[in-house]
């Protein structure tokens, strides 16, 4: 396995595709209200990134896949695609995930949406599986391992009693959506041997299960969902190793490290 180091040219190019694609997000916030039509929010989506920022969405036709984000609800863990035939509910949990194309480089991001009010034990799978992922980022710095990070993750669902999907990981990424290494969230031996180094590019996404960990495919060849079909919960970030510690490039203005109080 070979894990490119970028020059500081291509981590420029990722500063700006990062920044574009969390802006996406930002834009799209205010529409996430019950009621909203899955497919007219990718539509939303779709034509901001290729009107007004003149990005590409990098997953429309990837591998075939169909639509220009993935949008998540409830038991879906991930690769939803938006339908003009579902909106969003009062009390619904809904990840976005967005990836753009901005000269050549990527920047992927996700985070969870709340519809309306939601039950406390939804809210508490969200902001757990938040948690996570500023955990496994703040494992981030030279000469660490994917072991760390994907050790604190584990470590802090698993003490919620919730459970860390093993099928779907983060990735390395740049002038490919998907680069080695694959960025595990679960805590496996060999992950020891693969070291950080600086202007290595990945994703950290963990997705967290309030259940069983176990997922299913669905028909459509995309949509993943937990086997309990109980909810599951995402965040993304794309960033970089810097010689002290990392650089997120999918930042949201005003986002702050979200860190629990570790009793
Ligand atoms: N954005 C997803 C990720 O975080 C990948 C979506 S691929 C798609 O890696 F084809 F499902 F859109
Ligand atoms: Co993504
Ligand atoms: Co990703």
């Amino acid at each position: 396995m070979t894990i490119k180091i970028k020059t500081p040219t291509e981590l420029q190019a990722m500063r700006i595709a990062g920044k574009l694609a969390a802006d996406v997000l930002e834009m799209i916030a205010p529409h996430i209200v019950p009621g909203a039509n899955t497919g007219e929010l990718n539509q939303i989506m779709h034509n901001f990134m290729v009107n007004e920022q003149g990005t590409i969405p990098a997953t429309l036709n990837y591998h075939g896949f169909p639509a220009s984000c993935c949008i998540s609800v409830n038991h879906v863990v991930c690769h939803g695609i938006p339908d003009f035939k579902k909106s969003l509910k009062n009390g619904d949990i809904v990840n976005i995930d967005v990836t753009v194309i901005k000269n050549g480089y990527h920047g992927d991001t996700s985070r969870m949406f709340e519809v309306g009010d939601v039950k406390p034990f939804a809210h508490r799978l969200c902001q757990v599986a938040h948690e996570c992922l500023w955990l496994g980022i703040a494992q981030v710095k030279p000469d660490a391992t994917l072991w760390d990070v994907a050790n604190a993750i584990q470590t802090h669902a698993e003490h919620n009693n919730f459970s860390v999907v093993r099928e779907y990981c983060g990735h390395g990424i740049g002038a490919e959506f998907h680069e080695e290494p694959q960025i595990l969230h679960y805590a496996t031996p060999e992950l020891k041997d693969i070291v950080l180094k600086p202007g290595m590019v990945f994703t950290i996404e963990p997705m967290i299960n309030l259940g069983k960990s176990g997922v299913k495919l669905l028909g459509d060849h995309w949509t993943v969902v937990t086997r309990d079909r109980k909810l599951s919960a995402q965040w993304e970030h794309t960033l970089t190793v810097t010689p002290t510690g990392y650089e997120i490039f999918t930042l949201r203005t005003g986002e702050q490290p979200v860190l629990p109080n570790i009793e």
